[in-house]
């Protein structure tokens, strides 16, 4: 090839050349034909700077020391959502709504890195607030610390220019979309500037070691702003979650390739910053009414770990021809689908009832196992009966009003039983197949129908 021959290259427009001259013939210029380099290549890109020759090596030869591998980010779930802590050198996505508090979890975690006893310096580039700005909320998280150094820039060649002369350990980008490259023309967030950005701080990552937090904005429908090639991009996507109003906040990956992809961190939004949760079924349920008709607890799972939810359901009967339905937490069709069973198969009259349900605690309850636990809790509360404090429903619930078991049955039952709940409405299933935890006892049912009449008597059935 003769590109690879070449060793004269012209020093306005790059133009590769076998031999001297003393005009560029492609853009006319004088005297700027030099000799190149032996590392031509590495002269055209100076920044990012490469370490390695990205030679293939064996995988044996591939040296990780355990203690390198990883760092705490100092918020458990954090770290248990990233499969264990971070891992240096990786590139993770962070997406989530406006004001769900991105900035304020990764601020926190410049702060924890800051005062960590090995931790090294931080860099928190911020397109969105000024020096002022971020120094006013890292007062109020308590995020101290020499090691913490702010950059209202968005300019990614001034960013790397900063970090050349930083070298921090960690680079927090907020956000991807404020970002621009000035090589390049679209404006900022523009799916080419949005590409390019996050290749180049990608490829920092890769080569430097250096860790990159990147928080990117989601669109309409939830998912982050921009390419999709952004999300290939990276090594972790996390998407922060939860209703704005409510304290409580998921955070939930989507792809984790150093981890599972379906664990999630619980956090509680208080008024210096988040916090962990570290039990959050005990937490989404503290401050639960007691002995109320329309509350009914069922336990979901959000990857490998349990979690108790409560339903709260309220029918109230008008006179309206069009009857609210308001559904909070809960998928609009799978509700209205079990407000049909129920008025089917359990013979509730709910045409004329205002109904509202609601997953407390800002959580979505959108797993069938739900299905059970929003049936009960409707039922008892159009009748005004409680289900008693001690019970938990899973299960889903099919268009006959049949019961339909669910996965992980033993884990979710186990979780019920930690907590102190005592009887639990399940699907019947086959003898010896599920060994129930001390403490809770079965009640197993076929359908819709025998679920109320086993919990709230025939009620249901009148
Ligand atoms: P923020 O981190 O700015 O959200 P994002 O970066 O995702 O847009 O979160 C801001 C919200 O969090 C804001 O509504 C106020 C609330 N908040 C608290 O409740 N306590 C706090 O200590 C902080 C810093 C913010
Ligand atoms: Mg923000």
């Amino acid at each position: 090839m003769a590109k690879a021959k070449a060793v004269y290259f012209c020093t306005e427009c790059g133009n590769e050349t076998i031999k001297w001259q003393g005009q560029c013939p492609v853009c006319g210029a004088w005297n700027t034909i030099v000799e190149a380099p032996p590392a031509r290549s590495a002269a055209k890109h100076p920044s990012p700077s490469r370490k390695q020759s990205g030679g293939a090596v064996k995988l044996t030869d591939v040296d990780i020391s355990d203690a390198e591998v990883r760092f705490f980010t100092g918020l458990k779930e954090f770290d248990r959502v990233l499969g264990g802590g971070a891992v240096i050198g990786s590139v993770v996505l962070v997406g989530g709504d406006p004001g769900i508090g991105k900035s304020t979890l990764l601020l926190q975690l410049c702060g924890n890195l800051a005062t960590a006893k090995h931790g090294g310096k931080v860099l928190y580039v911020s397109g969105e607030e000024s020096e002022r700005q971020l120094k006013l909320r890292a007062d109020r998280l308590g995020a101290s610390g020499d090691a913490i150094y702010v950059l209202a820039e968005s300019n990614l060649s001034e960013i790397l220019t900063q970090y050349n002369a930083l070298s921090p350990e960690v680079i927090i980008i907020d956000s991807i979309q404020t970002l621009y490259d000035d090589e390049i023309d679209n404006a900022p967030g523009s799916v080419t500037q949005v590409k390019d950005c996050a290749m180049k701080l990608t490829r920092l990552a890769k080569s430097e070691g250096v860790t990159v937090f990147i928080v990117g904005h989601v669109n309409k429908e939830g998912a982050i702003a921009g390419p999709k090639v952004l999300e290939h991009m990276v090594d972790c996507v996390l998407y922060f979650e939860g209703e704005r109003t409510a304290g409580y906040r998921l955070l939930r990956a989507a792809k984790n390739r150093f981890g599972s992809a379906n664990e999630i961190g619980v956090f509680e939004m208080t008024g210096n910053g988040l916090a962990d949760v570290p039990n959050p079924s005990e937490t989404l349920l503290s401050g639960r009414p007691q002995n109320a008709p329309g509350s009914c607890v069922t336990c979901l799972m959000e990857g490998s770990r349990p979690l108790l939810a409560e339903i709260q359901a309220l029918a109230s009967p008008t006179n309206s021809a069009n009857p609210r339905r308001t559904f909070t937490g809960i998928d609009w069709n799978r509700a209205a689908l079990l407000l049909a069973v129920l008025e089917k198969r359990g013979s509730l009259r709910l045409g004329t009832n205002d109904v509202f349900i609601n997953a407390v605690g800002g959580i979505t309850a959108d797993e069938p196992a739900a299905d059970l636990a929003v049936i009960l809790a409707l039922t008892s509360g159009y009748l005004d009966r409680p289900l008693g404090d001690d019970l938990i429903a899973l299960g889903e619930v099919g268009l006959a009003g049949e019961l339909r078991g669910n996965a992980d049955m033993e884990r979710r039952l186990t979780e019920a039983a930690r907590l102190g709940f005592k009887r639990a409405v399940i699907p019947a299933r086959g003898k010896g197949k599920l060994r129930p935890p001390e403490g809770v006892r079965l009640i197993e049912v076929n359908t819709v129908r025998e679920a109320i009449s086993a919990v709230l008597g025939n009620g249901g059935n009148s």
